[in-house]
């Protein structure tokens, strides 16, 4: 392993900008108006899956956005892993508040700054690297590997879903191993075991036929915002507790074993509150703020529109309003289950004057992953020799869609080894990656690789 990891200092400054080229590219999936873009990037992956040494690379063609796969399978007897990430973005707006532009990488004290840097093309890119430098020193890898490369995660995954369905012969693997998640602190070698669900909603409320004067008619209508404002102030209690009745059934309890892992962690919870820019932090009565992220459901309110919003003072009851509300999940909550008692509450309580739809717009389960197997317990070793430092378990607040759909259809084992860290405005601007993490990154790859095969 010296020569690889010889081989990773030496050449750390060309990977760098090999990914600079990659994050050029605007692969956001949200945006239809990226399609072209987003068929670039997933022939990017593909090219630099190739010449890392992958000896078959394809790209799939799905009713969405196109997934990138590769493999490379010489080392027979030796186990398979799987390696899943996602070349889509997020959407760059608010634009005015990036300090560069957000294609156009560049390195400042030691961070790269781009959209996707630190989710999720920096760390898919560290696995390419780790191949590439297998490939360069070895001429071969220490097992087999295959890559499994999406564009539609941060759209919800659904395609990848159905593709898994249909052809899990080709996936098929003995684990599967994704960095898309954080690190406990900086420098702090970490592996998730836990991810939070989602469901998530739009609410719309219409009331009058068009807008009307509100001198008129001010306090003779119903006014749809103040109408969906009062609903929404309806979905929480004065504890913090989520209203919707049911929603809390198959909440698992966290055990007395977990709360004390969890204490044991170094969190300082007025570091969190700085990193967020916020002077107080609230939530759910009776639990710590690690508690409330990692192991209890939550729901917010994403955005809100409706309405005079520009410059003044237009005096309107305005027709339509609606809201984007999105529910964390955590086991054994089930999305569907969650939408379906999100509307039936959500039409309980909106008035008679009013007509309100309520639309489920993409969910995810949560997860829990074992962590007595070969392939987490290979991660752990690998973490630890690339950090020289022990490793720490977490959970997570975030979800990755596609993770419980690996667990059940291949069922292997899915081992979350992220490297980004949370205050590296993920979905938000100036999203960055710290270049240390990265090469540690190539390494914790490399030495589970190495971990993995024996
Ligand atoms: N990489 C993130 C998941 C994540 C978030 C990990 C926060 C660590 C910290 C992933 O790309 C993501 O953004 N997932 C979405 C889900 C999706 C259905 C839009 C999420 O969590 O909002
Ligand atoms: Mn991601
Ligand atoms: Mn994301």
């Amino acid at each position: 392993m010296e020569e690889i990891v010889d081989y990773v200092q030496n050449n750390i400054s060309t990977f760098q900008d090999e990914l600079k080229e990659f994050l050029k590219i605007p692969s956001i999936s949200m945006l239809p108006e990226y399609k072209d873009d987003i068929n670039r990037c997933a022939a990017y992956v593909a090219n630099i899956l190739k010449n890392a040494g992958m000896s078959r690379v394809e790209i799939f063609k799905t009713e969405g956005h196109p997934l990138v796969y590769g493999e490379w399978l010489g080392a027979p007897g030796k186990p398979i892993v799987l390696i899943y990430g996602h070349y889509d973005v997020q959407p760059v707006d608010p634009i005015e508040l990036w300090e560069t532009p957000p294609f156009e990488p560049v390195i400042k004290n030691g961070k790269i700054y781009a959209r996707g840097t630190t989710d999720d093309k920096g760390q898919i890119f560290m696995h390419f690297k780790s191949v590439e430098s297998f490939f360069k020193v070895d001429g071969s890898l220490p097992l087999n590997v295959k890559f499994i490369i999406e564009g539609e995660e941060e759209t919800g995954s659904q395609n990848l879903e159905s593709f898994i369905n249909k052809n899990s012969e080709i996936l098929k693997c003995d684990a599967v191993i994704i960095s898309d998640t954080a690190l406990f602190d900086k420098g702090v070698p970490t592996l998730t075991y836990g991810l939070r669900g989602l469901s998530y909603m739009e609410v719309e409320v219409s009331g009058p036929k068009a807008d009307l004067h509100s001198g008129t008619y001010g306090g003779a209508v119903g006014n749809p915002i103040n109408i969906l404002a009062g609903m929404i102030a309806k979905l929480h209690d004065k504890n913090g507790r989520i209203n919707i009745p049911h929603f809390y059934d198959d909440v698992l309890k966290i055990t007395s074993k977990e709360k004390e892992n969890f204490r044991r962690l170094k969190f300082s919870e007025r570091k969190f509150a700085a990193e967020a820019g916020v002077r107080l932090l609230e939530g759910e009565k009776g639990y710590t703020t690690l508690q409330r992220i990692w192991a209890r459901p939550s729901l917010d309110c994403n955005g809100i529109c409706g309405g005079f919003t520009g410059k003044g003072a237009k005096t309107v009851i305005t027709t339509k309003a609606s809201a984007k509300i999105s529910m964390r999940l955590v086991p054994n909550q089930d999305p569907n289950k969650i939408s379906n008692l999100f509307k039936k509450y959500i039409k309980r309580i909106a008035p008679k004057s009013v007509k309100v739809e309520v639309r489920n717009l993409h969910g995810a389960f949560p997860v829990l992953t074992p962590l007595d197997n070969l392939a987490t317990i290979a991660a752990a070793k690998a973490m630890e020799k690339a950090f020289n430092k022990k490793i720490v378990y977490m959970r997570e607040g975030g979800s990755v869609p596609i993770v419980t759909v690996f667990s059940k259809k291949l069922n292997v084992p899915v081992v979350l080894m992220g490297l980004g860290l949370n205050s590296e405005n993920l979905h938000s601007p100036n999203e960055h990656f710290d270049l240390n993490h990265f090469r540690l990154g190539i390494l914790s790859s490399a030495y589970f690789m190495k971990e993995f095969s024996l």
